[in-house]
């Protein structure tokens, strides 16, 4: 009897499960796959995401509209193009690197170590929801001028909104749930914003109310879009990186015993932790005339998924892709937090993360404060390691154990 092969399906449970299994086979045969369930195309080729990440008139930021608009309540930097992208994108870098950062570098320890504290004398941390999730966003919540206390309030609501971007599929219930997030956040900033214009201070949200463009200051429904915008940007990705950087470290012991006599390595073991699990597994774009891949054509109008962990591991653009080597010659620590960045985890072109400074400032200050502490760290007794996401992918938890700090 013949029994037909499954079609591959990004829904199906075995891709969410794991699919860097996947990636080769992708590459190789299914180089543009289209997802009849949800309208859309996945590339996986390094050069194809590349192509659909740098050409801006052929693949547009279209999408955001329908996928980001309802829940940031307003334009999103990645929506916007031209003379206004640049302006308002270079307000956002001035707090993220130079002086600016500089300064947050003292909060972020002073901040990590008080969160810290209370796991290190019993010897076991779950470095993602005891310590990197609060880490993550009362970092960002200190740049943008926000209530560090408030975290677990506004952690909740932005996780509904992250819930509405990053779902590729959404019942109508859910839905409903991430846009109450969404008004509820909105609520929330709404006062502040109002108070920050008649009295600005050193933050984020004041820099953005005092930011002109054309003439014209910025309206509060645009401030709240691009708070709601930096906060998602910047807390999502930075607890998975550190999480996921512990986990290759731990893995690898030979990589973890160099990094520990030489913290200047922590650079290249966070480039290569970004290029090996990238947090962002997907950017999502739209075809604005039809466009050929590897011999099939995407329709004008189309919505195409560039699948960036797939094209990070694509042995065309590195050497042994599959192996995590804080060594590659072909990565380059310095550039890959730059534009002229190898591999794709922080998108490329004009929209390319304007976090990258802060990431790889925040994850290095961290975790050079954590290696010395973290004595003989290793997986505590019985853990099970488990990711989860799609479009943003990380570990559930990471349950560690190390010597018992008095
Ligand atoms: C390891 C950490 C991070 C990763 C992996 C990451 C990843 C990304 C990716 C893939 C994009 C491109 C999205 C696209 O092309 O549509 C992006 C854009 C962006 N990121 Fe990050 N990011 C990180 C940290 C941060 C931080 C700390 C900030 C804080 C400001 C930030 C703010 C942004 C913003 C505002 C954009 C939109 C830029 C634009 O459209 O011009 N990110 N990020």
């Amino acid at each position: 009897m013949h029994v037909p092969r499954t079609p591959f399906s990004v829904l199906s449970e075995d891709f969410a499960a794991s699919p860097y299994r996947y990636f080769a086979q992708l590459r190789e045969e299914l180089p543009v796959h289209y997802e009849p369930g949800i309208d859309s195309y996945f590339l996986s080729r390094h050069e194809d995401v590349k192509r659909v990440l740098t050409d801006h008139d052929a693949f547009t930021t279209e999408t955001f509209q329908v996928r980001a608009e309802p829940v940031m309540r307003g334009p999103v930097l990645a929506q916007m193009g031209g003379a206004e992208h640049t302006a308002k994108r270079a307000v956002v870098v001035r707090s993220f690197t130079g002086r600016a950062l500089e300064r947050q570098v003292h909060a972020i320890r002073a901040n990590a170590a008080e969160l810290m504290a209370p796991f290190l004398p019993a010897g076991r941390m779950d470095l993602v929801n005891d310590f990197g999730k609060p880490f993550a966003v009362q970092v960002t919540l200190d740049v943008l001028g926000l209530e560090r206390k408030d975290w677990p309030q506004v952690a909740a609501w932005y996780s509904g909104v992250t819930e509405f971007i990053t779902s590729l599929t959404l019942t109508p219930e859910r839905r409903r749930h991430c846009l109450d997030c969404a008004e509820q956040l909105e609520a929330y900033l709404a006062p502040i914003i109002e108070e920050r214009r008649r009295r600005p201070g050193e933050d984020l949200i004041s820099a953005l109310c005092g930011t002109e463009f054309g003439g014209v200051a910025m309206s509060n429904r645009d401030v709240t879009a691009l708070v709601i915008n930096v906060l998602l940007a910047s807390a999502e990705p930075a607890d998975k990186t550190l999480a996921l950087l512990f986990k290759h470290l731990i893995d690898h012991p030979e990589q973890l015993a160099q990094v520990r006599r030489d913290p200047q390595l922590l650079g290249a073991a966070i480039a290569e932790t970004l290029r090996c699990t990238p947090p962002v597994q997907l950017i999502p774009r739209q075809a604005e005339h039809d466009a050929v891949f590897a011999g099939t054509v995407v329709p004008a109008g189309s919505t195409v998924f560039c699948m960036i962990g797939a094209a990070n591991r694509d042995p065309g653009a590195f050497t042994d892709p599959d192996t995590f080597d804080i060594h590659r010659a072909d990565l380059g620590t310095a550039r890959s937090f730059t534009a002229a960045a190898e591999h794709l985890s922080f998108g490329s072109g004009l929209h390319q993360c304007v976090g990258t400074a802060f990431a790889r400032a925040e994850i290095e200050t961290v975790a050079a404060m954590l290696l010395p502490l973290l004595d003989e760290v290793r997986y505590s007794p019985g853990f099970r390691y488990r990711e989860a996401g799609l479009y943003t992918r990380g570990p559930l938890s990471l349950s560690l154990d190390f010597t018992p700090v008095r």
